[in-house]
């Protein structure tokens, strides 16, 4: 490789041991999300020797299953979207400590039957009464399940043996519901008990963003509004909403995404030091940056948003329809599939500094990127020479498709005369790790059967989020269909999104 010598610095850190003896309760278990992403994770984890040999999986789910037709459902998944190739060997040990209970999340026979299937997998798998639930359930389900293990005894600790839940996004659909739901479920556990995941706190990628700045002494001294410019935080997507119109629908793009996976990039690069690696430290300065978020009032809320809502057009080969003629999509309705904001960070670090965001599905390309750009260079020095303009100076995060960090200035041409041009420094996760096949999920599950938080979100942080965005969530609402920009699928998103950049003389990078 040619821009950096490939070199392996000292690789600090112990490796990591298998997790604690325990059960996972899938509630949710016939669902795409357990199929899809958590079996395969627990495959990965199981193959790379992470997860403990006292382990049990319990499926719960309304299905009348037998526990057979449960372990021969987890094999096809496992076949189906397992990344790499099987072994058949830690295959059958995963699906031989099975077990299924199938029942509705608010009925408590549901419960009397798990105690049973707990009793036995727990005696016969030497478990130690470890257990962990995993609500992958739609949202409603989140308060009956938290409401029954709390109340039926089955997520209390005792002899030692730790009981913690792990919840699915979205968490709560507002500020009032999540704050409620947070109500509900620290009146039956300890905030200790719950994991409330974001899958963008999975991906190397995001958590390399807290070590790129803090494992290294040169951005400190630059990373705050003496020296940047302004940040962009973008989320694009080609993918369309597919079969997911009824929950899309009611949801749209700001809620989807930014309360949770744009405010978490959005936190990571904002925070200040925590004092300590270690969740409470962690939690505490990412909750902080969020809550200083400025909240606009009336006039400026609409200023500093621009919705958007796809209309037919081709994405790549494909060729995409109208949003609103998706399957379970009212005709007329008026939920955005794309959010651009401009966010002002009320601190001292930030201030003045804009954090420009934005999401948005069936666009142009799949890329999500953090990037930071620098303040110019007088450009006194080049006034009387050929030069007549610097690049910019961009540290860009890329997080997906290519795990990359690059940097861009501005180098001399070779040549007599002075001539500039922007470069770009490029470091690629590939060339330096080897990485085995993962999803992200198997970070996440494995931190919480070690009992790790630092990657889940606190009720305050959760809400911070929420606080966040209702202002244009409550404009929203009340502007109806009025300001709803429309985009060609395959594009960059509406043109009102750019015109939000060039009001303050800047310019949005290239989705590509
Ligand atoms: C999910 C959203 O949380 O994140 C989806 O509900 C979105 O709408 C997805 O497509 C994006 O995740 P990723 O990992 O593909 O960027």
């Amino acid at each position: 490789m040619q821009t950096l010598q490939k070199m392996r610095i000292r690789q600090t850190g112990t490796a990591a041991k298998p997790a604690d003896p325990c059960t996972l309760v899938i509630f949710g278990s016939s669902g795409d999300m357990a199929h899809r992403l958590l079996v395969p994770a627990l495959y990965n984890l199981a193959a790379a020797g992470l997860l403990p040999d006292c382990f049990a999986l319990v499926g719960v789910a309304r299905a009348d299953s037998t526990e057979e037709a449960f372990r021969a459902d987890l094999e096809n998944s496992l076949r189906q979207y397992a990344i790499g190739r099987l072994n058949e060997d830690v295959m059958g040990r995963l699906l031989s400590c099975t077990a299924y209970v199938c029942g509705d999340a608010d009925d408590p026979a549901t419960y009397r039957k798990l105690t049973k299937a707990l009793e036995r997998v727990e005696r016969v798998r030497h478990t130690r009464h470890n257990r962990l639930f995993y609500l992958a359930t739609p949202p409603a389900s989140f308060a009956p399940i938290g409401r029954n293990l709390g109340e039926t005894g089955l997520a209390r600790e005792e002899n030692g043996a730790w009981r913690r839940i792990i919840i699915e996004k979205p968490f709560g659909i507002d500020l009032a519901s999540a704050q409620a739901l947070n109500r509900e479920l620290l009146e039956l556990l300890d905030e200790r008990q719950i994991y409330r995941i974001d899958h963008y706190l999975g991906k190397e990628t995001v958590q390399n963003i807290m070590v790129l700045r803090f494992a290294n002494g040169l951005f400190e001294p630059i990373w705050n509004r003496h020296h940047i410019d302004h940040v962009q935080i973008t989320v694009a997507e080609t993918l369309t909403v597919g079969n997911r119109g009824r929950f899309y629908d009611a949801t749209g793009a700001l809620r989807d995404m930014v309360p949770n996976h744009l405010f978490q990039l959005l936190s990571l690069v904002a925070m200040e030091p925590p004092t300590r690696f270690e969740a409470h430290a962690v939690r505490s300065e990412k909750a902080h940056a969020l809550d200083a978020i400025h909240v606009p009032r009336d006039g400026s809320v609409l200023r500093d948003c621009v919705r958007g809502q796809y209309v037919a057009a081709r994405v790549g080969d494909n060729e995409v329809e109208d949003y609103r003629k998706t399957k379970d999509v009212a005709p007329d309705s008026t939920t955005e599939t794309y959010v651009a904001l401009k966010l002002m960070i009320d601190n001292w670090r930030w201030a003045g500094v804009p954090f420009y965001l934005r999401t948005g599905k069936a666009l142009k390309a799949r890329r999500t990127e953090v990037a930071i750009e620098f303040k110019q260079a007088p450009f006194a020095m080049f006034r009387d020479t050929p030069v007549d303009q610097l690049a910019q100076n961009f540290l860009v995060m890329s997080i997906q498709p290519d795990e990359c960090i690059g940097l861009q200035f501005n180098a001399k041409v070779p040549g007599p005369t002075v001539t500039i041009a922007g470069v770009n420094m490029a470091f690629n996760y590939r060339d330096f790790f080897d990485s085995g096949p993962s999803s992200g999920y198997e970070t996440l599950i494995y931190d919480c059967m070690t009992g790790d938080a630092i990657l889940f979100q606190r009720a305050d942080g959760i809400e911070a989020g929420w606080r966040a965005v209702q202002p244009f969530l409550d404009a929203w609402h009340q502007a109806g269909s009025e300001g709803l920009a429309a985009y060609k699928a395959g594009s960059q998103g509406p043109a009102e999104a750019d015109a939000l950049m060039s009001r303050d003389g800047r310019r949005w990078r290239p989705i590509a």
